[in-house]
């Protein structure tokens, strides 16, 4: 059955000839048939579970789930940015359909539960989400600070002198579901009942219950189903309460339409399970991971401003939901496969958070990761989980006071067990151990009343920096010096793919370079940073060092002339990273690299990976002399022949043209260098397969602007009449941003609603697909992420 293989020859249609076939045709692996999500291997650990799927079938039938699985990175955000194509509607259904006799109960119970959020369709779900977003933004979740932090001292409190704990019994499960009920407005009931119905109400939906055990857990569902309609019939006496669902209830009487009755009843459960359930387990699944890697657990309780990206990086690397479930309404290719309208799929979004497309060393539990807040365990784009910033400080509170209170606590040994299901993980009980004698606190109060800000709602990356040190810096021409840089706490560095580079951080103030800021780390965070990328050259596999070659820009920034002036060897420097938006395929049997002067450092690894793997590969290096080319000697040394050397002054320059006269489907090109080259070369390709040429970008690609497309505009804010600037390279968010003016985003692809501002005047041209016909017509709001002035200039309420 036709079915072209995507990039990396991975997800071609299988070629087992066992008897069975999925829905499109194809026949379906061996180890697609034996997939079980319901399995130990799954439960234990879903991305390794799965690894030989993102490597070799990243979409494949799984006949005994009756689902598509899908476990890359870039295919399961493609499906999430799109649901429309991807409807959310089986978010909730029974991934184990009940037999007659648990029907029968749950009928009895006159179970209804039916559309919230996060399984409602377009148009109906937009309106809803903006309608009810209110509560979950910044300023009002800071309400909820205190409480939070008072939670989690009482209940630490309760065990810190005992020496040891089952965390999730007597404090992970309480709290997140005593904060939920806050945050709805419940009054808090009887916990052990509630987190007995939570249960029964993941096992219901994407658990494998035996028959017998289905009829139990339909007895948990629906007494969970009236309990949830008698508190709601309670507060619609008396709506007044700070909850989100009394806010609800109020804005039902606003817009009877769009906040139906049967929506509010529905979300009164789900809601509980969605708040608690999901925070609980990523607490757990946090603490266990830290603790697994003791440097990292170190690192936070001597900086706790660390705090913010390691919980990105555990949601990351072990997050609490581990996949999430979309319905293809129409025939769909995902992958290089093709899939039917009505297809149910699985998305894996714990295996798209270890893709190595996406994260780099994606197994390395890194909590200076830059990218870290890229996971997708909170979903992404229209649906993506409104209550993540409630749940974000509630897990930087719970790190933050073990990690001030409790430095010293262990994981004890166990076996980890977990609720057989789909889609919510986290461990059934966390025990640790300390020694109470060492609680900080019994020498010195004051560790009681030391504090980090929580920061909510923006996760901006920070603090994920790593310090290093430059342990050699060698002149390689004139003008180009070769960094050798060790990790400051001698501890092992990511692992990165050819084509990565790091950000470097220059102590360059706008005012020009300053002095020292290469000495210490404080000096470097003293003056006003730039960040410059730099291409790693050197071995990707080596995790001790990291190499780049920086070459002095006369024209630059500054940036480059810091590096050469204070980054001698002993220096210490910041840097974030690494990470890869050139990615080195090795899917196709030819490879041309071609690098133009200092634009060799990304292709020298890729033709040392080249060389490794055996391909077929040539090396073509231009500049203006040899003496002014860095690595020649060991380019020639390593690859020999496949090496072509262009230098100008030899009167030798590369004919691109006559070189790539001839398509090959089975060649790439990989390179990097100055404008001019990549022009010449994008000409030269141009009758080649569309996706052969390969460039470096230091940013990613996709959203990003023409500026040649856009023009420039003026945003006036209407409390302050400050004006701001809008440059046609860049987003308004942007020019928000960078004029320290906080706008809320999410998605920044204009999927979301989570950046929305009032516009007072001036007419908008909306990119988004959030607002209605009759908003955008209405001109008073916009997505400032993505649409933009079409005049000169607006105003806004901000
Ligand atoms: C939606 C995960 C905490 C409320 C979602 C979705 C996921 C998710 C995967 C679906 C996203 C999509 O379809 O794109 C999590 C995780 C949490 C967490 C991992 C904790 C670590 C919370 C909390 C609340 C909450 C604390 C409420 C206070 C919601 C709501 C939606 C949602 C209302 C539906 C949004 C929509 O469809 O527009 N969450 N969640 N979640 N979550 Fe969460
Ligand atoms: Fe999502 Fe703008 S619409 S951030």
């Amino acid at each position: 059955v036709p079915s072209a293989p995507p990039a990396g020859g991975a997800g071609r249609c299988p070629i087992d000839h066992s008897a069975m076939r999925a829905p499109n045709g194809c026949p379906v692996s061996a180890r697609a048939a034996d997939f079980d999500p319901f399995s130990d291997g799954y439960q234990q650990d879903p991305p390794d579970y799965v690894r030989w799927s993102r490597e070799q079938e990243p979409v494949f039938y799984s006949p005994q789930l009756g689902y598509w699985v899908v476990t890359r990175y870039h295919d399961i955000k493609a499906i999430f940015r799109d649901n429309i194509t991807f409807s959310p509607s089986i978010a909730l259904e029974k991934i184990t359909p009940t037999g007659p006799e648990a029907n029968a109960v749950l009928a009895s119970y006159e179970y209804g539960m039916s559309r919230t959020l996060v399984n409602e369709d377009e148009p109906a779900h937009m309106p809803r989400r903006r309608v009810l977003m209110e509560p979950f933004t910044p300023p009002e979740l800071g309400h909820h600070e205190a409480m939070v932090r008072r939670l989690a001292r009482e209940y630490v409190d309760r065990f810190i002198d005992d020496g040891r704990a089952d965390l999730v019994d007597q404090m992970l499960w309480e709290v997140p579901l005593t904060v939920a009920l806050h945050f709805l407005g419940v009054p808090e009931e009887d916990m052990d009942m509630l987190r007995q119905y939570s249960i029964a109400h993941t096992v219901n939906t994407w658990g494998r219950p035996k028959p017998e055990e289905q009829v139990a857990v339909a007895h948990a569902v629906g007494k969970f189903w009236q309990f949830a309609g008698k508190v709601l019939d309670k507060m619609r006496a008396d709506p007044s309460g700070p909850g989100w669902m009394q806010y609800g209830i109020r804005m039902q009487k606003q817009h009877p339409e769009i906040v139906t009755d049967s929506y509010l009843h529905s979300m009164m459960m789900a809601g509980i399970v969605a708040a608690h359930e999901t925070t609980a387990n990523a607490a757990a699944n946090a603490i266990k991971l830290l603790l697994q890697h003791r440097e990292a657990w170190e690192d936070i309780c001597a900086d706790p401003s660390l705090i913010p990206n390691a919980v990105e990086e555990c949601l990351r690397h072990n997050g609490s939901v581990a996949a999430w479930r979309r319905l293809a309404t129409r025939d769909v290719r995902i992958g290089g496969v093709d899939i039917p309208a009505g297809a149910k799929l699985l998305i894996v979004t714990s295996s798209a958070n270890h893709d190595e497309r996406h994260f780099n060393d994606a197994d390395f539990f890194d909590i200076r990761r830059e990218n870290a807040g890229d996971q997708l365990t909170f979903g992404f784009g229209a649906h993506q989980c409104l209550g993540k910033d409630l749940a974000r400080m509630e897990l930087q509170i719970f790190l933050e006071e073990f990690s001030r209170r409790l430095p010293h606590m262990r994981l004890a040994e166990q076996a980890f067990s977990y609720v057989p299901n789909t889609s919510f993980r986290g461990p059934e009980h966390l025990w640790v151990e300390w020694d109470p004698a060492a609680n900080p606190e019994r020498r010195d109060r004051a560790v009681l009343s030391a504090r980090a800000p929580v920061r909510i709602g923006d996760i901006t990356r920070v603090d994920a920096y790593r310090t290093v040190k430059v342990e050699s810096a060698v002149a390689l021409t004139s003008d180009i010096v070769r960094l050798r840089l060790v990790a400051a706490d001698g501890r092992p560095l990511p692992r990165w793919t050819p084509g990565a580079h790091i950000d470097v951080v220059c102590a360059v103030a706008s005012g020009g370079i300053q002095d020292g800021g290469a000495s210490s780390q404080d000096g470097a965070a003293a003056a006003r940073p730039i960040s410059r990328q730099y291409s790693l050259c050197g071995d990707p596999d080596a995790r001790d060092a990291y190499e780049i070659a920086v070459l002095r820009e006369p024209d630059g920034r500054g940036g480059s002339a810091w590096v050469h002036e204070y980054a001698r060897a002993g220096a210490l420097l910041r840097i974030r990273g690494p990470r890869n938006h050139f990615h080195f395929e090795t899917d196709r049997g030819t490879v041309l690299l071609i690098a133009g002067g200092i634009g060799i450092t990304p292709v020298s690894a890729m033709a040392r990976r080249a060389r490794a793997l055996g391909l077929d590969y040539r090396l073509i290096y231009c500049g203006r002399s040899r003496a002014s080319m860095a690595l020649l000697d060991e380019l020639t040394a390593l690859h020999g022949e496949r090496l072509q050397v262009y230098a100008s002054d030899e009167g030798r320059r590369a004919d691109f043209t006559a070189l790539l006269a001839t398509p090959c489907a089975e060649t790439r090109v990989y390179a990097c260098g100055p404008a001019r080259m990549i022009d010449a070369l994008t000409q030269a390709c141009a009758h080649w397969p569309q996706d052969t040429l390969r460039v470096e970008h230091f940013t990613s690609a996709l959203g990003k602007l023409d500026p040649s497309k856009e023009h420039a505009f003026e945003a006036v804010l209407a409390s302050s009449g400050k004006s701001v600037q809008v440059r046609s390279d860049q987003t308004l968010l942007q020019a928000l941003r960078d004029a320290h003016v906080e706008v809320r985003s999410d998605c920044e692809e204009g999927l979301c609603g989570s950046c929305e501002v009032r516009v007072l005047d001036g007419t908008i041209d909306h990119r988004d697909v959030v607002l209605t016909r009759a908003e955008r017509e209405s001109n008073t709001k916009m997505m400032s992420c993505c649409s933009r002035a079409a005049g000169k200039r607006v105003v806004l309420d901000l």
